[in-house]
């Protein structure tokens, strides 16, 4: 079983890192652009599997997909991160460029990959990849939700001094300012998360989530890495492992949520098949209108992609 990573940077490095530390793989690929990157960060990965009891091979490349060839999963991190003051939607041209190239190297080597998408913006950038690879979309979808569901996780840990492992939460939506957190269907050790914190507290997590990205740029300059590696190589956990987990993923929805020919964040079943199911809850009208709100905003910037195609 092999195991892809396109960029070998902060995000990418992490990913491959837990995958070889879980060993979900006997060979892990990380593929990086600029020379010599991915070659080093793998040596010196490797030499932590001494120490960390794994097994599994991690093998870099510079631009070479023939190394990548047959992966079962590819996860796609190649491409600029934000820095302050930058929006999601301000990489949009040249990470589309990146995303599109490395799809047609990732499948012509490995036709019958799943696809991981983590550039941003992601919904977009997911969107690039399944226009692509022309895959089934069961097999082209974007990692956001684990990572801000994650977020808003361990601010309700921290806000109620409680393990985190026992909060459990669903967000819905784009991978933006508009994402929906769900605190009708969030709880801890499964006490509705209502009946534990107060409406104020509750509101302020839920908006700080939404920002939470953003919140990290303006600390550290550039965006996040652990939860975001973490979480990509959650899904892949997930689907090599054919968990059947029910996570957040970005998925291209063809009537589900009454939205159609979008990527959007939604709850889903994730195993060997990819996603395999796409879990459609009762929402609220409330609920249902920010969902629709968050929708528009992603086809916006879906459009600008759409545009940018014809001129190509
Ligand atoms: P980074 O700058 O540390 O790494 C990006 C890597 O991509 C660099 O090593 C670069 O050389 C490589 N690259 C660029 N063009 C390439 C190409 N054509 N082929 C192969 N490699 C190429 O950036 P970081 O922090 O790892 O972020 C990566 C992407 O992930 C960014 O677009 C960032 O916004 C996004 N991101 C998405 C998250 C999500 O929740 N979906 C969370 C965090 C980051
Ligand atoms: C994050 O949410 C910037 O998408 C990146 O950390």
């Amino acid at each position: 079983m092999k195991i892809t990573v396109v960029g070998a940077g902060n995000v990418g490095a992490t990913c491959a890192n837990v995958i070889a530390h879980k060993e979900l793989a006997n060979e892990v690929v990380l593929l990086d652009i600029k020379e010599g990157t991915a070659e080093g960060k793998s040596l010196d990965m490797w030499q932590t599997a001494p120490i960390n009891m794994y097994d599994s091979k991690i093998i870099g490349s510079t631009n070479d997909y023939s190394k990548t060839a047959g992966s079962e999963v590819v996860v796609i991190t190649s491409g600029l991160p934000r820095k302050p003051g930058m929006s999601r939607d301000d990489l949009i041209a040249t990470n589309a460029g990146i995303v599109k190239s490395v799809t047609e190297n990732v499948i012509k080597y490995s036709p019958n990959a799943i696809i991981i998408v983590v550039s941003n913006p992601l919904d977009v950038m997911t969107y690039c990849a399944y226009l692509t690879a022309k895959a089934p979309r069961n097999k082209v979808m974007g990692m956001a939700g684990i990572l801000d569901t994650a977020r808003y996780r361990a601010f309700l840990a921290t806000e109620l001094n409680v393990s985190p492992k026992d909060i459990q939460a669903i967000l819905m939506g784009g991978h933006g300012d508009t994402m929906v957190p769900l605190p009708r269907y969030t709880t801890v050790g499964g006490i509705p998360v209502t009946e534990l914190v107060a409406k104020d507290k509750l509101d302020a997590i839920v908006e700080r989530t939404k920002k939470g990205g953003g919140e990290l740029v303006n600390l550290m300059g550039t965006s996040a890495w652990f939860a975001p590696g973490a979480a990509a190589a959650q899904m892949v956990e997930a689907i090599v492992r054919d968990q059947k987990r029910v996570f957040p993923v970005c998925a291209w929805l063809e009537g589900e949520y009454g939205l159609k020919d979008i990527f959007l964040g939604v709850p889903v079943i994730l195993g060997k098949g990819g996603i395999e199911k796409i879990i459609e809850l009762k929402l609220t009208p409330d609920e249902k209108k920010l969902l629709t709100d968050s929708a528009v905003a992603v086809k916006e910037v879906m459009d600008v992609l759409d545009k940018m195609e014809k001129v190509a």
